[in-house]
């Protein structure tokens, strides 16, 4: 085992993140320190299962745990209350009280859900994230965000519950199909625009190991940063959505066929563009951030009218009212929000879908 980096994200209670390779071999021994004795419910996806389910429980069972596990279909369409039902009901048969915990081995759909699960089971119990996939390790595995989707939208109901642990093992990272691996680097390439230069740089290298743990390193630092000046999204945590209030909404009118990640690229793509054409953002700030995004062939270019994708944002659940708020990049590092009237949102998309020379060369 190789711990490369440590660092604590400092809410109340303060949590590790552990980045390295051979994590989860040892899970076992790491978790005990964390969590001490417990029983552990273990929470993966049928893709992850067949690759790490037994190494991980494995390591749990020879450091001591019990360990019963739960094993989702796979995909974005098992972030439902049905499934969130089946793992409660799942907790509950297997007997957890207040001191055991839940463990959401895989990327953002079982942390999403597992994380919600632990939440409110029982009014809430610890768990810990082990993330394998980029975007779960550059994003949705810190900072304590759970939901499940309704038909309504994205997200749209869920709560803020902090791991007690994040174990990101960058082993898991080489198995990982290069679609998957991009819609990570769609993520950092949205915390690299908020948070300057040397991320943003790092984000236009080669996609080798060593890249991707610094990348995740810098991420988790950056959002840890935010997520501790504000939890709960009341203020500063808002700026993580930029780009998502497009990427939503495209997301939703594909029918979900569009997986995160790419419609993170395509809406972070539209907010520099209309920041550009409404005289908010740098001049040339699209074509810098299209560039990176093409470098891991991210798709850049949305394939939806203003007039859909503003109707499917103002079922978002980040609208206020008759306003909506928009997180525009300025330039990199930099970043301003807009509040507007929900009726000019179109507008804004317009704006954001407007061609751009410099965006495909
Ligand atoms: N993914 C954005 C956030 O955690 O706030």
């Amino acid at each position: 085992m190789d711990i490369m980096s440590n660092q604590v994200i400092p809410v109340d209670p303060p949590y590790p993140v552990l980045i390295g390779q051979g994590l989860l071999c040892h899970a076992g021994e790491l978790i005990r320190e964390i969590l001490g004795d417990c029983r552990i419910a273990l929470i993966t996806d049928s893709n992850v299962a067949s690759l790490y389910l037994e190494t991980v429980t494995r390591s749990l069972e020879t450091s001591g745990y019990p360990v019963s596990s739960w094993v989702i279909p796979a995909g974005e369409a098992s972030k439902n209350m049905g499934e969130l039902s089946l793992v409660l009901e799942f907790l509950a048969e297997s007997g957890l009280d207040r001191t055991d915990a839940v463990i959401a081995l895989g990327g953002g759909v079982v942390g999403d859900l597992a994380g919600f699960a632990a939440g409110c089971y029982l009014r809430g119990i610890r768990y810990v994230q082990l993330p394998t996939t980029l975007l779960a390790a550059v994003d949705s595995s810190v900072g304590g965000k759970c939901a499940v989707d309704l038909a309504e939208g994205k997200n749209l109901a869920g709560l803020f519950h902090q791991p007690s642990a994040v174990l990101c093992d960058i082993d898991c990272l080489a198995t990982l199909p290069w679609l998957v691996l991009a819609d990570g680097m769609a993520e950092a390439v949205k915390t690299a625009i908020l948070s300057g230069d040397e991320l943003f740089a790092l984000c236009r290298r080669p996609a080798e190991p060593s890249v991707l743990r610094e990348i995740i390193d810098r991420c988790l630092t950056f959002k840890g940063e935010v997520v501790a000046a504000d939890p709960r999204e009341q203020g500063l945590r808002r700026i993580l959505n930029l780009g998502h209030t497009p990427a939503h909404a495209i997301e939703l009118c594909s029918g979900y066929t569009v997986s995160h990640g790419q419609a993170v690229a395509m809406g972070l793509v539209i907010m520099a563009r209309a920041g550009e054409v409404l005289g908010w953002s740098e001049p040339g700030l699209t074509g810098k951030i299209c560039a990176v995004l093409e470098h891991h062939q991210l798709p850049v270019r949305a394939p939806f009218q203003a007039a859909q994708l503003a109707a499917a944002a103002l079922r978002d659940k980040k609208r206020k009212g008759t306003q909506i708020t928009l997180v525009i990049p300025v330039r990199i590092g930099e970043w301003v929000e807009k509040t507007i009237p929900v009726t000019e949102l179109e507008a804004v998309f317009a704006a954001g879908l407007e061609e751009f020379h410099d965006c495909s060369n």
